[in-house]
């Protein structure tokens, strides 16, 4: 069995299959108290594994967004434990738990959180260049030629539309290489064309470069690309779907609509 070479000079060797890169356990998250408390996760458990393409969905509201927050450590946590690889979040201090965020974790945000005086290419290696890493060059051309920036890498972001800041912050996530990345609606900005490279483009370094990567999609097509789907509601997982098609998502999502209004 061997991948197609998208990437090419980038070995895709056999991975032990039940490696986990992520895992919640009993991860519960409040916010607020008394009259404005809000239990946003209450004791989800999840893995996600290395080299797979999770989807997360699920209403608004439901604590996708919580949920890959505080998996990345851009959150605390009020219960349980979230864990990168053998490290628990909570037990490590705010300088050891930038470096693993700087080091193992790419971001997409839902809102792209670009740095405004930074040109296209300079928001796109400034995790890199904070680090002090060089970036591999033709994997850097690999992923701003895929997300179709080439034009517009001296570009502010103030200078770019919403579609192409998305593809700036998505570039920037994939361009180090990170362990893990969790991508809040990445496509949530983008036109279908456009939307359809980057999912393409994630399921590819998924496949042939063992990335890691947690993706929270509202849209059924969008979780059609991802090897597994979780879905949310009311801050607990109550379902998953193992190699979706986008039909069979529609379908889930119509059944919890459906329990959700005679509930
Ligand atoms: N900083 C915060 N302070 C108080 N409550 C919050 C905060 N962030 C999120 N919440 C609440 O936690 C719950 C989960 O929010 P979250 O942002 O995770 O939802 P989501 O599933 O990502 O929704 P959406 O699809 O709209 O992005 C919501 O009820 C929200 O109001
Ligand atoms: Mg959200």
């Amino acid at each position: 069995m061997s991948h197609a070479t998208a990437f090419p000079g980038s070995p895709a060797p056999a991975r032990a299959t039940a490696a986990v890169a992520a895992r919640a356990t009993d991860l519960s998250k409040v916010y607020g108290r008394d009259e404005t408390r809000v239990v946003a996760l209450d004791s989800v458990s999840v893995e996600f594994g290395k080299a797979r393409f999770t989807a997360i969905m699920g209403p608004s509201g439901s604590g996708k967004s919580t949920l890959m927050h505080c998996m990345a450590g851009l959150d605390s946590i009020s219960g349980g434990s979230a864990r990168i690889g053998d490290v628990e979040l909570a037990s490590l201090g705010d300088k050891q738990l930038t470096r693993l965020r700087r080091d193992k974790i790419g971001f997409i945000f839902q809102a792209f959180n670009l740095l405004p005086t930074l040109t296209a290419l300079e928001n796109i290696t400034l995790p890199m260049d904070i680090a002090g890493r060089k970036p591999d060059q033709q994997w850097l051309n690999n992923v701003i030629e895929t997300v179709g920036l080439s034009g517009r890498l001296t570009h502010r972001p103030a200078q770019l539309s919403g579609g192409q800041q998305q593809r700036v912050a998505v570039a920037r996530a994939l361009a180090a290489q990170p362990e893990i990345i969790f991508a809040d609606e990445p496509t949530g900005n983008l036109d279908s064309r456009s939307g359809a490279e980057v999912l393409g483009f994630l399921r590819e370094s998924v496949r042939a470069m063992d990335q890691t990567v947690v993706m929270v999609t509202h849209d059924p097509v969008a979780a059609g690309y991802a090897d597994r789907v979780i879905f949310l509601a009311d801050g607990r997982i109550v379902e998953e779907l193992h190699e979706p098609t986008a039909d069979a998502v529609l379908d889930r999502m119509r059944l919890f609509d459906a329990k959700g209004r005679t509930s």
